[in-house]
């Protein structure tokens, strides 16, 4: 029995709760920052009560009676309630959301779903933007600012009200959110109350969400890139204790929608390489999952890498640039040990 299944049947005995979070590592209370197990993951999307969570604040009480606003450089400010946005046509969108502070190993910051609401630039038509829109502020009702070049709204990117088939937990921006696929996830702001429509960017008033280089002159900021391709174990886990022979290695491999072309698994330490095999593609911004034998016949310690190629040719940098003093948009070639007996 997988331990999740375990640990369901023992605590539903004990408490007829589903939230028992038995496969996630909740690192904080209030506000949620909890991490979704990869090794629970069964078919494609995340089941919506184990979706990582990034909250940086209380989830908002009110939500009830939220109402978005968009104003600024717009033709005609609006204040919109459920019912006007429900006579927008919706789309449905299978994609990855990533923190960029995720890092590696079975517990992450990122999760996959099927997504369901109207595309963003429909929702900005209602207000019309003029000529000098280039930026677009969006608000959180828990006081969670995020400033976007405008033109983000038309790279696929939807208010969302619904995921996986279910109306939007308010831990992930009930009654509704925004979602970037392809882009880090705190530009996906949750309970979205003001898109203020400007010609200027919001200047960051914190280091948060930027990338860090140490330069000649200090520490330099700049904007994050898109998702960074990555590539991950689900099994085996880091850790994992093994017996000598063959190995059925599988994980995720995921990017900001340029098609992976091909997932390359290490047995040993990064000696040779073999080409793992890739699930279909389902959409461009959703995970492929992959699956490789590996003979692992040398007892000990035994350090497996895996590492995705894109359409381009490029793959997972080896290192870290040596530069950086962020830890965002981690995206070095995935090195685990396991213990093989
Ligand atoms: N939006 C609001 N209003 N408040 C937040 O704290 N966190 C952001 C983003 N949107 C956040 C937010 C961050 S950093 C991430 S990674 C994603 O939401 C996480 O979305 P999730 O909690 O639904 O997984």
């Amino acid at each position: 029995m997988r331990r999740r299944e375990f640990i369901a049947l023992v605590g539903g005995a004990l408490i007829a709760s589903r939230r028992l979070y038995a496969d996630s590592a909740v690192a904080s209370q209030n506000p949620l920052i909890r991490q979704y197990n990869l090794e629970s993951l069964q078919g494609e999307f995340t089941p919506i009560d184990e979706f990582y969570v990034r909250n940086h604040n209380p989830v908002p009480k009110d939500l009830a009676s939220l109402a978005l606003h968009i104003e600024g450089e717009v033709q005609k400010p609006l204040t919109l309630t459920m019912p006007d946005l429900a006579r927008l046509p919706v789309q449905r969108l299978a994609a990855v959301l990533e923190c960029a502070g995720n890092g590696t190993g079975p517990y992450q910051l990122a999760s996959n779903a099927l997504w369901e609401g109207w595309p963003l630039e429909d929702v900005l038509k209602l207000a019309g933007t003029r000529a000098n829109a280039a930026y677009l502020h969006l608000e959180g009702l828990d006081g969670f600012v995020r400033s976007v070049p405008r033109s983000r709204a038309l790279q696929d990117a939807l208010l969302v009200t619904r995921m996986n088939d279910q109306p939007l937990l308010p831990d992930h921006g009930g009654p509704w959110r925004v979602v970037f696929p392809g882009y880090y996830g705190m530009d996906s702001v949750k309970w979205v109350e003001r898109i203020t429509v400007s010609d200027t960017p919001l200047k960051p008033t914190t280091n948060d969400y930027l990338a860090q280089r140490q330069g000649a002159n200090g520490v330099e900021t700049s904007p994050l890139p898109m998702i960074q391709m990555k590539s991950v174990f689900v099994y085996p886990a880091v850790g994992a204790v093994l017996q000598t022979g063959r190995v059925d290695a599988r994980g995720l491999a995921w990017s900001n929608g340029e098609k992976i072309m091909a997932v390359e698994v290490s047995p040993d330490g990064g000696k040779t390489w073999r080409v793992a095999k890739l699930d279909p593609v389902t959409s461009k911004y959703s995970w492929r999952g992959w699956q490789v034998p590996l003979e692992l016949n040398d007892r000990g310690l035994v350090e497996l890498l895996c590492k995705a190629i894109d359409a381009q040719g490029n793959s997972q940098p080896s290192e870290r640039p040596a530069d950086r003093t962020d830890g965002y948009a981690d995206n070095q070639i995935e090195r685990i040990r396991v213990m093989v007996t």
